[in-house]
């Protein structure tokens, strides 16, 4: 057998469908709001990874801190042969895993809606590692995911701090999805940005070479692209705020001044008032009494609480108990 397989678990034209979905909804209410998976085209994602390697983005380093200093004992407490890794992207920081799961490991499944994503850090990974059996999944991770068959025990590995782009609600159906497709012995290894001061929080999606601006306005050159429709950049303005209650940030496109934006692929106007405001998305933050009880409503028990030094960032070692 091959030692790369690719699934397809997408239909060619699903992201389309759903582009328009989200875009005719989420234009048409009020206020205005955008799902945040349309900002990784090819160059969104090309801005992403400048974002990572930013000054004030911090959550990448400090996640990979903490990879480096304990994926060993993710191993040692899985003994995981399976690692499933949902939005792999690059597979960058998941060398660390892999390193310290082989030579126990059996496969692994990235998981991505990225095709070239998975291909890349497919080969990537297998010319390092010949013994390496990859079985990649095109799929959207918070729809209806089905594994395909894998050598128990598995570890899931939702990497990144991207749990936190999902609402409280999709957050619980998605744990939930994730807990039905495991058994007793299997983990899950979350991670989560963490609470702190909020001129940390605000320049981290705020910062002075204008990288994460320009990633913000990227999801209109996506509309005008993948809709005809004809949305300026420079109509809008980059917002990034905190908002306490929630304990999140959301990153929003002020319109400058009134304006609208035709939509030809849906047969859509629509009309902003000046400094009217699009919500791009939101990126919680966590506490870890906040990890452990949704972990605890969608049936996992928090096992392993890791931070880096300065405590910017957590992972948490989630299993799926005996009985439950
Ligand atoms: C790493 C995808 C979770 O919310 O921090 C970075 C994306 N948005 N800057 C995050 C993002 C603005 C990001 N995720």
């Amino acid at each position: 057998m091959s030692p790369f397989q690719l699934t397809r678990t997408l239909a060619d034209d699903a992201s389309d469908a759903a582009l328009r979905a989200d875009v005719l909804t989420g234009l048409t209410r009020h206020p205005k709001v955008l799902p945040p998976k349309w900002f990784y085209d090819a160059r969104g994602s090309e801005l992403f990874e400048e974002i990572t390697r930013l000054p004030e983005y911090y959550p990448t380093r400090a996640e990979r801190e903490i990879l480096a200093a304990r994926a060993r004992d993710v191993a040692a407490v899985t003994g995981a042969r399976t690692l499933v890794e949902l939005g792999s992207g690059s597979s960058e920081k998941t060398r660390f895993l892999l390193d310290a799961l082989l030579p126990e490991l059996d496969g692994y499944v990235p998981v991505d809606v990225s095709e070239s994503a998975l291909e890349g850090a497919g080969e990537a990974l297998l010319a390092e590692r010949p013994g390496l059996r990859v079985h990649a999944l095109l799929a959207d991770f918070t729809h209806g995911l089905e594994l395909p068959p894998t050598t128990g025990p598995r570890l899931v590995a939702f990497l990144g701090g991207t749990i936190g782009n999902l609402l409280p609600d999709e957050r619980r159906e998605f744990l939930r999805a994730v807990r039905e497709m495991l058994v007793p012995g299997d983990a899950l290894l979350l991670g989560t940005d963490l609470v702190k001061d909020e001129a940390t929080l605000v320049a981290a999606y705020d910062d002075a070479a204008g990288v994460t601006a320009e990633f913000n306005k990227n999801v209109l050159a996506v509309i005008d692209r993948e809709l005809g429709a004809d949305a300026r950049p420079e109509d809008f303005d980059h917002v990034a705020l905190w908002d306490p209650r929630h304990e999140w940030i959301e990153m929003r496109l002020r319109a400058r001044h009134a304006l609208v934006v035709k939509i030809p692929e849906l047969d859509l106007v629509v009309p902003f008032e000046a400094g009217e405001e699009l919500r791009t998305e939101v990126s919680a933050k966590f506490r870890q009494e906040g990890v452990r009880a949704e972990l605890a409503e969608a049936g996992f028990t928090l096992s392993r609480w890791w931070t880096d030094e300065k405590e910017r960032f957590a992972l948490s070692l989630a299993t799926v108990p005996a009985l439950g």
